[in-house]
């Protein structure tokens, strides 16, 4: 455990691009929302003001209408990276963009957790200059959620981009955006040559192709992404323009803990939420209950309100939300740790049985320790402490099977995949040895 201790820690090291962390320097080279949240969890037990720098430079992209983007770009990042500013094109499709560049959406709303997590293991006095420091941003943030995509006040929030969800090729968002496939590009896969498109991508230069995103679905999002631009990055036009919207149950399940952690954050800080906030943040509450009364969690269709049919590990981040009732936990995390989910590794990102289901292939069945970190996470604050601990410890013994921590794990054989030297990955092994 000592040497499992050191190498995130160095993982961590490594990435370090001066006051945050890149997710990975060669392929991830730039600062991601999510993925920072987890490196300041991890970081907080060995530097604790490290990692509420980590939190606050991530404010440093937030727009003036309160979203905070999923990627702040860093002018010294390495190896160039295929979704770049000038896809974004944010600076001219945006009022007063930020100082510094961006991309044009955000990411599961964990930062509320992060903050939480942070100032848990800070001294009283500094924990209360840090949440006064971050709370305006963060409130602004959480207003911007339910003001921009979830204008109707249904409770739950819309997503606009798979790269919001982020579980980027999962099957219920790629069913989503598949007709915006530019019909060059179909017409290239369709005559079989996926490998003259491959040959066209950037992103695929450290990691094989075949651990990634399809080639074809890549530039479906690309395609989205351009069209999202067009729309000014504005829900309503978005919608306008008929492009995808879907109440993500797991990016929703995030935002109903971090609600929770936001306003522990601000009584501890002794402020009040704005009246607005907190009754969106009660019907959230509730929406997600009605989710989960249909059975297995899982993502709506904004515009119908309709479930989209595949079920995917998002569900069960439904533990994490803590929105699982009392008689209804065991039948969840039995599923999770069932056949269908777990087998020697696990549990796999869609079930074993899915027509969609790859071992190595990003979210359609990998095994994600940031993901088993939330499931843990969840477990234990549900009264399942015995589960939660063995799927922490399972999580460090299948990172340090690698002699790297990687993105990604095959659920089959314990392989490593995707981005080495990953400092979520790094970070959620530290906390969960702490
Ligand atoms: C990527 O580059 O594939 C990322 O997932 C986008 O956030």
């Amino acid at each position: 455990l000592e040497a499992a201790r050191a190498c995130a820690l160095e993982t961590l090291r490594s990435n370090d691009g001066g006051g945050f962390t890149r997710p990975s320097a060669r392929l991830y080279g730039h600062q991601w929302l999510w993925d920072s949240c987890f490196v300041a969890i991890g970081l907080r037990h060995v530097d604790v003001e490290r990692a509420a720098a980590e939190v606050v430079s991530l404010f440093t992209g937030q727009w003036p209408n309160g979203m905070l983007p999923h990627i702040r770009f860093c002018p010294a990042a390495g190896e160039p990276y295929h979704a770049d500013p000038r896809l974004w094109g944010v600076r001219k499709a945006v009022e007063a963009p930020p100082a510094v560049e961006t991309s044009g959406v955000t990411q599961p709303p964990l930062v509320a957790e992060a903050v939480a997590r942070v100032g848990e293991v800070m001294p009283a006095r500094r924990r209360l200059a840090f949440y006064r420091q971050v709370l305006p941003g963060l409130i602004a943030y959480h207003e911007w959620l339910y003001r921009e995509r979830d204008p109707g006040g249904s409770g739950l929030v819309a997503v606009v981009h798979p790269w919001e969800s982020g579980m980027d090729d999962t099957p219920p968002w790629s069913a989503a955006v598949r007709h915006l496939i530019p019909a060059r590009v179909r017409a290239v896969r369709d005559s079989g040559a996926v490998d003259v498109l491959d040959g066209l991508r950037r992103d695929n230069r450290t990691v094989p192709a075949r651990e990634r995103i399809a080639a074809d679905e890549l530039f479906t999002l690309y395609e989205l992404t351009r069209r999202l631009r067009a729309a000014h990055y504005r829900f309503a036009e978005i919608e306008a323009a008929g492009l995808p919207a879907i109440r993500d149950v797991g990016f929703n399940a995030v935002l109903v803990r971090a609600n929770h952690q936001l306003e522990m954050v601000a009584a501890d800080a002794g402020q009040t939420l704005p009246p607005g906030l907190r009754r969106a943040m009660r019907t959230t509450q509730d929406a997600f209950a009605n989710l989960l009364a249909d059975g297995f969690p899982r993502h709506q269709d904004a515009r119908t309100g309709r479930p989209l049919p595949d079920e995917t590990v998002a569900g069960f981040l439904a533990l994490y939300a803590g929105a699982v009732p009392p008689e209804q936990v065991g039948h969840l995390a039995g599923q999770l740790f069932g056949p269908r989910w777990t087998g020697r590794y696990g549990p796999a990102s869609v079930p074993f049985d899915a027509p969609a289901f790859d071992p190595c292939r990003y979210w359609r069945g990998p095994v994600w320790p940031m993901v088993n970190w939330l499931l843990a996470d969840g477990l234990a604050r549900s009264g399942r402490a015995v589960e939660a601990r063995r799927l922490r410890e399972d999580t460090v013994e299948l990172v340090t099977r690698s002699s790297r921590p990687y993105e990604y794990y095959s659920p089959v054989d314990g392989a490593g995949h995707g981005a080495p030297d990953f400092a979520p990955t790094a970070a959620v092994v530290l906390d969960m040895l702490r």
